[in-house]
């Protein structure tokens, strides 16, 4: 038997197909374009993702048995709005997690309605990528557009239409809405009448390893599969890497190094970090995790190798990173080039260097870039620590995880011993896991990860270069509150 695992990413569908062993049989990787109407703002047709599952799963089929496909699960990204009118086609393009518009309609969740009130009502306060925000700005914005809406969706459960044709989503990703009361997952009836929402307009609620569904007759057919493969609910794109990369239960961590940054640490029971610095999500195994969200991690990567650089080839410019320059770096970088949410939460940051001079190299910059991130993924670690949370160790996957040297620079930064699973495909393992669940393969998601996970190598943490990064953390933390004040007037 197969299932496919579908990671609905920022820049890309990742695809696989997983036989029951867990193994790997192939892959697929289909781009699509993101806009960026204006500065800080991020946008994506949900068509371009439907065409890019369209086409990728007749593509990662070719040459297997297609009949053989018994699931599909989906991790996809989280909080984006897709808005679908009474004939359930698209209003307008997504407005994705690292949009950054919406400060002015946090500032009044956070300040009028209340950070004590909307933590009370859904375990977390409000940040400009999450879905409730957007919606009050819509409301504002665009009424014309806000008064059509028939249905909201988050970006993958906009595939899942696509594939059986129900409104699902599940206890994950419908945790970053801030319309959910994620203790007693349930739709929060005070959020939906804040937002001006009514109860139908929500799709209904699963768990992440509960099938919606089979294939609509006429999208088997399109894909080649039979009607009878099922298709679960499955998780927002962090709880899938966490089910992909094994971690389930009380404090295990696994740090995602993609287009966004994660720190994701499990937990049996509902809790809430008392500053929500931390989000308080529910975690797709059926439980909770706490977790920090860096809007830029391998994004900076990217930006600076093919945006500025305009080179593409990673691994030689991080081969002009000398070991011994490793901790000695005078360049520091500010990772916030689409604002910042955890810990900071402040969408007038901005991405700078900082303490170049006349003879710092270009090697200097990318080691800083690949620096500043791992710094700013201490924020969160810090945050988690500060709550007493021991975190001996932590998974870790995402597309910068592929790199040795940023693995290195992580690990002595964090000073953590990082594991990576046999397979760093995180989401999409996770959202083929999620698929054996829902279709009687394993009792449990703990159960999955249990019997497919495996570490395939990990990176330990040098005492000296520990003891140097250190000292890089604490200079590092002083710039922006330094720079605090200025980032919205130069706005
Ligand atoms: C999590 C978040 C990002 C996206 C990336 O809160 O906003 O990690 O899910 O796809």
């Amino acid at each position: 038997m197969y299932f496919i695992g579908i990671d609905l990413g920022t820049s890309a569908a990742k695809l696989l197909l997983m036989d029951e062993a867990g193994s790997i049989k192939n892959t697929v990787s289909r781009d699509y374009p993101l806009e960026f109407p204006r500065p800080g703002w991020s946008q994506q047709a949900p068509e371009d993702w439907r065409e890019a599952v369209m086409e990728g799963i007749p593509q990662l089929l070719r040459g297997f048995d297609a009949s053989s496909v018994a699931g599909i699960g989906c991790g996809g990204q989280m909080h984006g709005l897709v808005i679908l009118d009474a004939q359930d086609r698209v209003i307008r393009p997504a407005i994705l997690w690292n949009d950054g518009r919406t400060e002015k309609q946090v500032r009044y969740l956070n300040e009028d309605i209340g950070r004590e009130r909307l933590s009370r009502l859904t375990g977390n306060i409000a940040f400009a990528g999450f879905t409730a925000p957007k919606l009050l700005w819509l409301r504002e914005n665009e009424p014309e557009n806000f008064s059509r809406i028939a249905k909201i969706m988050l970006p993958k459960d906009y595939i899942n239409y696509v594939l059986t044709g129900v409104h699902s989503c599940d206890f994950s990703d419908a945790s970053g809405t801030l319309l959910l009361d994620v203790e007693h997952r349930c739709w929060s009836h005070e959020m939906l009448e804040l937002c001006s929402l009514r109860p139908e307009q929500m799709p209904r609620l699963y768990e992440s390893y509960q099938a919606i569904g089979c294939l609509k007759p006429d999208i088997a057919r399109a894909l080649g599969l039979s009607r009878r493969v099922l298709v679960c609910a499955g998780a927002g794109d962090n709880a899938a890497a966490a089910i992909g990369t094994g971690v389930v239960g009380d404090g295990a961590c696994n740090i995602s190094l993609g287009t966004s940054g994660t720190v994701f640490i499990s937990s049996k029971n509902f809790g809430v970090d008392s500053n929500n610095a931390l989000h308080s999500f529910a975690h797709a195994d059926g439980a909770y995790h706490l977790m920090g969200c860096m809007l830029s991690a391998a994004s900076c990567n990217r930006w600076l190798m093919e945006d500025v650089y305009r080179s593409g080839d990673y691994a030689s410019e991080q081969a002009e990173i000398l070991p011994n320059r490793l901790g000695e770096n005078h360049v520091f970088f500010l990772p916030y080039l689409m604002g910042e949410r955890s810990p900071i939460n402040d969408t007038n940051a901005r991405g700078c260097f900082i303490g170049i001079t006349l003879d710092s190299s270009r090697a200097d910059l990318t080691q800083a870039v690949l620096e500043g991130v791992a710094f700013a993924i201490r924020d969160s670690l810090e945050v988690a620590r500060s709550l007493g949370l021991e975190i001996g160790s932590s998974r870790l996957c995402g597309g910068g995880a592929k790199s040795p040297l940023w693995r290195r620079i992580l690990a002595n930064v964090l000073n953590l011993r990082l594991e990576s699973p046999a397979s760093e495909q995180g989401p999409g393992m996770g959202g083929a896991m999620l698929a054996m669940v829902a279709c009687g393969i394993f009792p449990d998601v703990e159960t999955a990860c249990r019997t497919l996970v495996r570490i395939s190598s990990a990176v330990e943490p040098e005492a000296g270069l520990a003891e140097k990064y250190e000292k890089r953390y604490r200079q590092f933390k002083q710039i922006y509150p330094a720079l605090k004040e200025l980032f919205p007037k130069l706005q």
